[in-house]
């Protein structure tokens, strides 16, 4: 399983790097490739000498070394590998990681790194209960980064407790797990999100109501379940995904652009509530008001369907398109005509407007009601009111079976 999958392992500060060594031994007998960073302080457990013997490759140590520069710089170590490991992981290093520090090689290609990290976490137990060492935990862990461990057991001490870094075979085990858990690796995916904005002049534009929350979630899913994603999206509130290839536009235009420059791709989730209409000429200077107060004439021009594009594009049409149709009445023929008309695999369908509460249903909200209809099946899949995010992990499923057949 772990055959020629790239390691790039993180050597910190503790005793327990005596265990890092046999890591890295069995990793080589799995067939992976395993890149070094020792810090200072975990240069003073483990020499470089047996980290590059075992490792069967150069170890890097150094942020300012011109050599490591010249022959990889450290944004270049931080991007080529499947996963990034941090055994042992000591108080200091976390807490760096939780706050964004980055004053030597491994804190750097930390921050600088949209790789998924694993960390074996190893240290006194009073260390690692300490309020401040909870908080950098949570924190680690809120950004998806995975911890194994530690362990309860007799510590280097001579303390009895909790923060014994996990046994080699452990770490093995979760690393499998992790890269079993990944059925669309290999697959990349580009997904549109939120609203575009359509200029009429320098400070005014034409917007739509979208939050961007739905594509973001479903941008979050398919990291999780192993694909490249390249995440285009209008103007929202939303953090950028992390592993994700953010690509920010504002107008429907310059969305389409964004996508083409990215094909092929194997996976298009077009969710962005992409403007119907631009202004005919949006005005280079601020539209005044007229002395006899007659308000102006905008004049429209239909924006290109980037959906149908993309469901349409003679060589570069992904393998699976998927549309959304959000609807205030007639949700089932108009899904259905949009699901002929744009030539896409399936499209998520659900009502906007307000409830009877005056509560929107789906633009801005956390949840939303979807049916699902592809061309197989003549009656859409109607799927229970949910969060976005779970709609998001629902979806990735059905993606998940779609490439599995
Ligand atoms: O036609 P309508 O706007 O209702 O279609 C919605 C679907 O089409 C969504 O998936 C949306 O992202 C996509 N769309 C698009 N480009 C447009 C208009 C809609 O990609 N110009």
């Amino acid at each position: 399983m772990l055959d020629g999958k790239k390691i790039l392992l993180i050597i910190s500060g503790g005793i327990a790097a005596y265990k890092t060594l046999d890591l890295i031994r069995i990793l080589r007998k799995e067939n992976a490739h395993v890149t070094c960073v020792l810090t200072k302080g975990g240069a003073q457990f483990v020499t470089p000498l047996s980290v590059a013997a075992l490792s069967e490759n150069q170890v890097y140590d150094d942020l300012w070394s011109l050599t490591d520069e010249t022959q990889m710089g450290h944004i270049r170590l931080s991007r080529e590998h499947d996963l990034i490991i941090i055994a042992p992981g000591s108080a200091h290093m976390m807490a760096k990681m939780a706050h964004g520090l980055a004053d030597d090689l491994a804190s750097t290609l930390l921050l600088a790194s949209d790789k998924p990290i694993m960390i074996a976490p190893a240290m006194n137990s009073v260390m690692w209960r300490h309020k401040a060492t909870r908080a950098n935990v949570d924190t680690l862990l809120e950004r998806g980064i995975v911890s194994v461990g530690p362990n309860e057991g007799n510590l280097a001490c001579g303390e009895n407790g909790i923060g014994r870094m996990s046994e080699p075979n452990e770490i093995i085990s979760a690393i499998k797990k992790f890269f079993a858990n990944k059925p669309l690796e290999g697959l990349h995916a580009l997904v549109t999100a939120g609203p575009t904005y359509e200029p009429l002049d320098p400070v005014r534009f034409i917007g739509n109501r979208s939050s961007g929350k739905q594509g973001y979630a479903i941008a979050h899913a398919l990291l999780e379940a192993g694909a490249q994603v390249t995440l285009v999206s209008g103007p929202t509130r939303e953090n950028p995904v992390d592993g994700a290839n953010m690509v920010y536009v504002e107008t429907a235009l310059e969305m389409l652009a964004a996508c083409e420059k990215i094909l092929p791709v194997d996976i298009c989730i077009c969710s962005a509530a992409v403007s119907d209409w631009r202004a005919k000429k949006a005005n280079n200077q601020k539209i005044k008001k007229t002395s006899d107060n007659e308000p102006p004439t905008l004049s429209f021009v239909e924006n290109p369907d980037i959906l149908k594009t993309i469901s349409n594009h003679k060589n570069k049409r992904p393998d699976l398109v998927v549309g959304f149709a959000a609807e205030t009445e007639n949700i089932e023929s108009y899904a259905r005509s949009k699901l002929e008309r744009k030539g896409c695999n399936w499209i998520m369908a659900n009502l906007v407007g307000k409830n009877r509460n005056g509560k929107e249903k789906a633009f801005g909200s956390d949840e939303n009601q979807i049916y699902f209809f592809t061309h197989a099946d003549k009656n859409p899949e109607p799927w229970e009111h949910m969060s976005k995010k779970h709609i998001a992990h629902r979806l990735v499923a059905k993606i998940t079976e779609h490439f599995k057949n």
